[in-house]
């Protein structure tokens, strides 16, 4: 307990000095996630021993200190999401996994509400004041919107009544009312320019304004659906009267609410509001289902995304009825036909919808689609636009039907398709102009030979004009012929040519990827370097060499062999060779499994002073390393540069090993 007692009062120390020189001398002496990583390393131990929590303690001044703009904030409890389901089907197996959990209990009840759509927040109450208001960010860090959260009227500063608990977090959901969405677009013309389609992103938009008195002006509305108390408070018993009591101390609270048993129950009332959502004036997404007792609650827990013990019964988004103009078959850069439907314009959510994919022939067929039919649009998973059905009684007699074309409708030639019939491609390749186009701009992209300055306009226009026939003519252009490119001038033309002969110079991954092939990502293109180390190897393998490849299947295996199969590729493959400077695979990755990077999942976080983010992440993956994108307990090590976020904090909460970029360059220069 001493030791605690010590360790506590060293943390306050420190960071009061830290303060000292943040706020008095404005001179910062450590960065922001460090201060905010011991502020955290002191809320949790004041979590533990609320005995040794003072009134002057820094935690307790938690809303001055971190008023910040936006800084971020860890959150006291993770904030997680939900499991989500569209069916009743996903609802019973909800309901069965816990009625099966508690098979002794003769009820289990849950407690329904609306899902409102609008933005989850979290406001902590100390002594019923108001003091931190944060986003829910990435679940574990949050950006403080105290101010702005202050400026919402139904939001109480001050709890009222009594009982009120020392600390206490309040969860819900900021949102804006329809009418309100409506009278602002048509009176705020910057709402207008800055395109916020739909009161959820104007929330969100209100809500991280730095502006508070921006905010302010928004009319955002607020109510709870969930609570954090930081001590056993024994007399609540559910969620349900939690919330009531949350009511009666001032917060907030849709009074949708009914307290169900089984399915059936859950069932109405999911369809009564399904029936009338559209009759509130503010969005609903769903139902949520929560089993309303704590200590149930407690004994379900979590997985690391979301609660076991509640889930969102979501509705399908809204369907709209509009007239199809048209379908366009585009062309892919490896040839695959895709359907492409243009109709009038729709909202859905608030978004506004022109046209949808078709994916496949198999899809043309089941819709039995006519030119200017009337077709049902929904936004599949509530995001993708997505043709469901025909509105087969306002077919015009005469109507066309709509077939997917046997030759391509750039080239001409005749297509091809697999054994199913999932995908037709068009096999011409550089012979087919629109293949043409976006292999080139493939090749020369930021992953591949990286000549920045080469975009899409020019590329196009050279091939219009017929200045570049293949890859290989890019290496030869002239000032001359880019002057006669619009918007080329002399300086731009000289820059262009500068930029191609700086990417001859590239690594053999990279041009494996540039090359465009069938299936060949990044990783793919990394692989097939370590393994090959030069080109000519690859050029000249079997099937079977390439199928024995650590992370090679069949169907890719089959895709780089035919590739290089053809003369033509061949041909272009190897007078490129000639023409770049390709480094050949480093003897680290060859030597990758000797690596002490080789097989990790590595996470780095951070501004690099060598390399950017991405070159950092391609030697790594180079070295055989795998890349992740978050910490988590799996996170074997983490690499950090300057300007560190959250991912480091993280990174220390699990006790991962951690490097700076100096220790990495010296790991990999001394490892085998
Ligand atoms: S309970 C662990 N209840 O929906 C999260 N969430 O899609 C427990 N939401 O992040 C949340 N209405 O922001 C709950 N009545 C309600 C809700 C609700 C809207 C939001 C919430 C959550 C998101 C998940």
């Amino acid at each position: 307990m001493k030791k605690i007692k010590y360790q506590i009062n060293k943390l306050r120390q420190k960071i009061l000095k830290y303060d000292y020189f943040y706020h008095t001398l404005d001179q910062p002496i450590i960065s922001d996630p460090e201060y905010d990583y011991l502020l955290n390393q002191l809320y949790d131990l004041e979590l533990k021993h609320k005995e040794f929590v003072t009134s002057d303690s820094p935690t307790q001044k938690i809303g001055s200190n971190l008023l910040n703009k936006f800084k971020k904030i860890r959150h006291f409890f993770p904030m997680l999401s939900l499991e989500n389901t569209f069916d009743l089907n996903g609802y019973v197996k909800f309901e069965n996994r816990i009625k099966k959990k508690f098979i002794n209990e003769s009820v289990i009840d849950f407690c329904c509400e609306l899902k409102i759509d609008g933005i989850a927040v979290s406001l902590i109450y100390e002594l019923g004041t108001l003091v931190r208001a944060a986003t829910r960010g990435d679940g574990y860090f949050g950006e403080n919107i105290t101010k702005n959260i202050k400026t919402i009227k139904s939001i109480p500063i001050q709890l009222k009544g009594c009982n009120i608990p020392k600390r206490l977090e309040v969860r819900g959901e900021v949102f804006m009312l329809k009418s309100d969405f409506l009278q602002l677009n048509n009176i705020d013309s910057t709402v207008k320019k800055k395109h916020f389609s739909n009161p959820r992103n104007i929330a969100a938009g209100s809500l991280r304004q730095i502006d508070a008195q921006i905010t302010a002006k928004r009319k955002l509305m607020f109510f709870c659906h969930g609570f954090n108390f930081f001590e056993e408070i024994i007399y609540f018993k559910t969620h349900y009267e939690v919330l009531i009591q949350l009511k009666n101390w001032g917060i907030p609270i849709n009074k949708e609410m009914l307290i169900c048993s089984n399915y059936l129950e859950v069932l109405n009332f999911y369809k009564k509001f399904e029936k009338n959502r559209l009759s509130f004036d503010f969005d609903i997404d769903g139902i949520v289902v929560k089993v309303n007792s704590l200590y149930f609650q407690k004994k379900l827990g979590s997985n690391n995304k979301s609660p076991r013990w509640a889930i969102a019964f979501k509705y399908s988004s809204k369907e709209e009825v509009t007239k199809l103009n048209d379908i366009k078959f585009e062309v892919g850069r490896t040839g695959v036909i895709t359907p492409v439907a243009y109709f009038n314009p729709v909202y859905i959510s608030g978004v506004l919808i022109k046209k949808a994919s078709l994916y496949n022939k198999n899809e043309i067929n089941k819709l039995n689609l006519h030119f200017n039919d009337y077709i049902i649009i929904k936004r599949s998973g509530d995001v993708i636009p997505k043709i469901i059905n025909v509105v087969k009684n306002k077919r015009l007699t005469n109507a066309k039907k709509i077939f997917f074309p046997i030759y391509c409708p750039v080239c001409n030639s005749k297509l091809m398709s697999n054994k199913e019939e999932k995908i037709i491609r068009c096999l011409s390749g550089l012979i087919c102009d629109a293949q043409k186009k976006k292999i080139f701009c493939h090749f020369f992209s930021k992953n591949a030979l990286d000549a920045n300055g080469l975009g899409p306009k020019v590329i196009n226009e050279l091939i219009q004009k017929k200045i570049v026939l293949n890859l290989i003519d890019f290496f030869y252009l002239t000032e001359e012929q880019l002057k006669d490119i619009e918007n080329v001038g002399k300086k731009k033309s000289i820059k262009i040519i500068k930029t191609i002969v700086k990417s001859k110079k590239t690594t053999m991954s990279r041009f494996i990827y540039a090359l465009g092939i069938f299936s060949v990502g990044e990783i793919i293109g990394q692989k097939l370097s370590n393994y090959f180390n030069t080109c000519n190897n690859l050029i000249n393998a079997s099937k079977q060499e390439l199928e024995s490849i650590d992370g090679i299947g069949k169907v890719v295996a089959n895709n780089i062999f035919n590739y290089f199969s053809i003369f033509e590729n061949r041909r272009l493959v190897k007078r490129l060779i000639e023409i770049l400077n390709i480094i050949p695979c480093s003897k680290h990755s060859i030597n990758n499994k000797m690596t002490r990077i080789f097989n990790k999942d590595i996470v780095i976080t951070g501004v690099f002073k060598e390399y950017s983010r991405n070159e950092l992440k391609k030697i790594l993956l180079k070295l055989g390393a795998r890349i992740n994108n978050r910490v988590s307990q799996k996170t074997e090590l983490l690499i950090y540069g300057e300007k560190v976020g959250s991912k480091f904090l993280e990174a220390k909460k699990f006790n991962i090993k951690m490097i700076n970029e100096k220790e990495f360059y010296f790991l990999i220069n001394n490892t085998n």
